[in-house]
């Protein structure tokens, strides 16, 4: 994770939609993983983190784009889930994000959670751009594997084509009833003004993978250079509180700026009041390795944002998740800190 010559923080990048849309399976696909089959029943129940690092985002594209100079170190990529119980999840992680992903099934176009997702993005002005997934279950698709979509649309038959135009033009009109216009990501000359982008892709044989990766970085280091400035003030929010083998009760948090060290004095909202402790272990998951799925965790030192981290330390137990870390530095009051950690 280390520091861009721009001096940006990784984008976080929230992934939402309706219940499975194939939001775990798009990430599944670009780490190279199979957390999806591990789920219960198929159904995310948690917030995830995924941290891709600009040299993977480098090659995964380098189809499109062999030069692709990223400015930014990579991207921290949230998974929600789509299931109607979660809609605070769904919150807290757009919550979070610089940008989304908002995924739709092209053969069942906008669903109540795509819309109800829609809707977080709007009343927070968040960009986002549209992955129309499962292309490849257009009767007749021919597999490109992680092919840019330009590239595999070429391939098709003509019929496969035609379906394709014709759901395309359906989605496109379910989003304009949502006061939304949008349009495929390579003929829209207003993104970023009032035309949102969509970018078709299979999260089972890869195409337009590179497409989306790319936007999204491109996009972001473009258009958010002041917001994805880095900076030393720390911005924290615990996800989960977990109890793991090994390292008794820990919490998994969005380092969203700043960084954080071991041994660090911190302070976290809990349900008996303040929790003041010392950061015992950093730990991350490998790149590329989703956080809230048990493996192998690496030790830090320090870690700068964005990143999602797990954090061992003692008195854990009775954390809430949902709310913000604080770091107590040398200058701070004490008791000012214990006060607004509660606020939360
Ligand atoms: P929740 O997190 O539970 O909301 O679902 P999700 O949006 O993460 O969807 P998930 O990744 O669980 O995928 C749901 C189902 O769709 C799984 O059976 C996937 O294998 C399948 N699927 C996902 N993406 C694609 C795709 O691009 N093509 C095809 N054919 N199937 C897909
Ligand atoms: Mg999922
Ligand atoms: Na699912």
């Amino acid at each position: 994770s280390g520091r861009s010559e721009y001096n940006l923080r990784s984008p976080i990048c929230c992934i939402m939609g309706h219940v499975d849309t194939g939001k775990t399976k798009l990430l599944d696909c670009i780490r190279g993983t199979n957390v999806q089959q591990g789920e219960a029943g198929g159904i995310t129940q948690q917030i995830g983190a995924t941290y891709f690092p600009a040299e993977n985002i480098r090659q995964r594209t380098k189809e499109l784009k062999a030069d692709a100079n990223l400015k930014v170190p990579g991207l921290l990529v949230i998974d929600t889930p789509g299931h109607e119980s979660f809609t605070n999840l769904r919150s807290r992680g757009s919550g979070l994000c610089d940008i989304a992903i908002l995924v739709v099934d092209i053969m069942h176009g906008l669903e109540r959670q795509t819309i109800e997702s829609l809707n977080l993005l709007k009343m927070r002005n968040t960009n986002f751009v549209i992955a129309l997934n499962k292309v490849d279950r257009l009767y007749g698709w021919k597999a490109c594997h992680n092919a840019s979509i330009v590239k595999a649309m070429k391939e098709q038959s003509r019929d496969v084509q035609f379906e394709f135009r014709t759901r395309l033009t359906q989605v496109v009109t379910e989003f304009k009833e949502q006061g939304i216009n949008t349009e495929l990501y390579y003929k829209n000359k207003n993104m970023g003004k009032d035309t949102f982008s969509i970018v078709p892709t299979s999260a089972i044989s890869g195409e337009g993978i590179p497409d989306l990766l790319l936007l999204l970085v491109q996009w972001t280091a473009k258009t958010m250079a002041a917001r994805l400035a880095y900076s030393n003030e720390v911005q924290c929010t615990v996800l989960e509180v977990k109890v793991v083998e090994g390292h008794g009760t820990t919490i998994d948090v969005i380092l969203v700026n700043g960084e954080l060290h071991e041994g660090d004095q911190i302070v976290v909202c809990g349900m008996q009041g303040p929790i003041v402790t010392s950061i015992r272990a950093l730990l991350t998951p490998d790149p590329m390795k989703e956080l809230r799925v048990k493996g192998s965790y690496e030790h830090h030192k320090k870690i700068k944002a964005a990143q999602g981290i797990k954090i061992n330390a003692q008195g854990l137990e009775h954390a809430i998740a949902g709310t913000s870390l604080y770091v107590m530095g040398p200058d701070d009051d004490a008791e000012d800190i214990k006060e607004a950690v509660m606020e939360d």
